[in-house]
């Protein structure tokens, strides 16, 4: 990899079930963009640990994903796939950018607001300077697109912010090292399509989550066909037909999710799919939607489920991706040291 082409970076959490809206919003993007880019996927195993998470699930979870990443066809040879914990690089980054970033930005992060909800006394340090480690994740590779789902607005425009005041509070010695005027190119997000926020199949006003209680509310990859049947026809709509424009949709969460799903699932627009099917009653748009469901997803759930029984397999993928991530990482971290100021050997 040079140092100046494009380059894609993503993460995803390694916390149990991964679900529709992490395939549409995120790991079915991974995929499209191996075309064109170099790109770097990676499990966020240290980002998992900001919340309790018991070390045979997580280990379990790691695998898992690294599975499903393979499964939906991310070309590990081609590509970067590895977990975070294995290249250290992150971690001494995200230190820099603990005295980068200010506490008062850390402040307005609504997912830390979220996730601690009113006990925030008690929330782990980790869970507040999440999106610092974050920032580390895309920056030590100098990645300039980043695909995530919409809830990651916020991290990444905190990411930008992080690698400007770099830029800025190190320009002296950035340029007396020789690297012109700018250290950090700020990172693209790539948030696009009719998913980038899917929502609950019971309430459209709320996202769909791994955390959510109700696994009706999700489907997810491992789903069976049986069980992606029952949730689409037990998930929450109007008694109206579908309209045929997207501003018919208004006022409408539930019809308005299940048709961006539908888009996204068969990379169409929202205004084709409603050429296609608007008029339609639910009961026809929803046996549809399912088998454009059960076709797409059983089958990354299987090939998920029979890499999982090659976990030897698996962990020397990681081990090699670590060993690629590593090569690209150090030699940005040891200018990055050079700049603030370290004496390294
Ligand atoms: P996480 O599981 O929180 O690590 O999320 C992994 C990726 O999936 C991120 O890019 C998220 O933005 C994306 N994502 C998670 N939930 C949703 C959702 N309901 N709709 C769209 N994207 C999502
Ligand atoms: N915070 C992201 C999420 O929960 C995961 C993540 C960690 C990530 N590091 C990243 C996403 C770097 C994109 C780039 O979804």
């Amino acid at each position: 990899m040079s140092d100046h082409e494009e380059r894609v970076f993503s993460g995803v959490q390694p916390t149990g079930n991964l679900h529709l809206g992490n395939y549409l919003g995120a790991i079915k993007k991974f995929v499209a963009l191996q075309e064109r880019h170099t790109c770097l996927y990676c499990v966020v195993d240290m980002h998992a640990i900001t919340e309790w998470q018991e070390p045979e699930a997580l280990r379990r979870s790691i695998r898992e994903l690294t599975a499903a990443y393979l499964a939906v066809g991310i070309d590990p040879k081609a590509h970067i796939i590895f977990n975070q914990s294995q290249v250290s690089c992150h971690a001494e980054l995200a230190w820099i950018f603990n005295c980068v970033a200010r506490m008062g930005w850390l402040s307005r992060m609504t997912q830390f607001k979220e996730k601690a909800g009113k006990h925030r006394e008690n929330a782990s340090v980790g869970l507040f300077a999440y999106p610092n480690l974050m920032a580390a994740d895309i920056l030590v590779y100098k990645a300039t697109h980043v695909p995530v789902g919409d809830d990651q607005k916020q991290h990444l425009e905190l990411a930008r912010d992080i690698a400007q005041k770099f830029n800025t509070d190190f320009a002296a010695s950035i340029a007396a090292r020789g690297h012109g005027d700018a250290f950090f190119t700020l990172p693209e997000p790539l948030i696009t399509g009719p998913a980038t926020r899917v929502m609950s199949l019971r309430d459209g006003s709320r996202k769909m989550s791994k955390s959510e209680e109700s696994d009706m509310t999700r489907i997810n990859l491992a789903d069976d066909a049986d069980t992606i049947a029952q949730k689409i026809r037990k998930a929450r709509t109007d008694p109206e037909p579908l309209p045929s424009e997207p501003a018919g949709l208004e006022d409408r969460p539930e019809a308005r999710n299940l048709v961006g799903i539908y888009a996204a699932l068969c990379d169409r627009t929202v205004e084709e799919t409603l050429a296609e099917h608007g008029g339609a009653q639910f009961s026809a748009f929803k046996q549809a939607l399912t088998d454009l469901m059960v076709e797409t997803l059983t089958p990354i759930g299987e090939e998920t489920a029979r890499l999982l029984t090659d976990t030897g397999h698996i962990d020397a993928v990681l081990a090699d991706g670590a060993a690629r991530a590593r090569t690209v990482a150090e030699p940005i971290l040891r200018q990055v040291k050079d700049i603030v100021g370290f004496v390294q050997g």
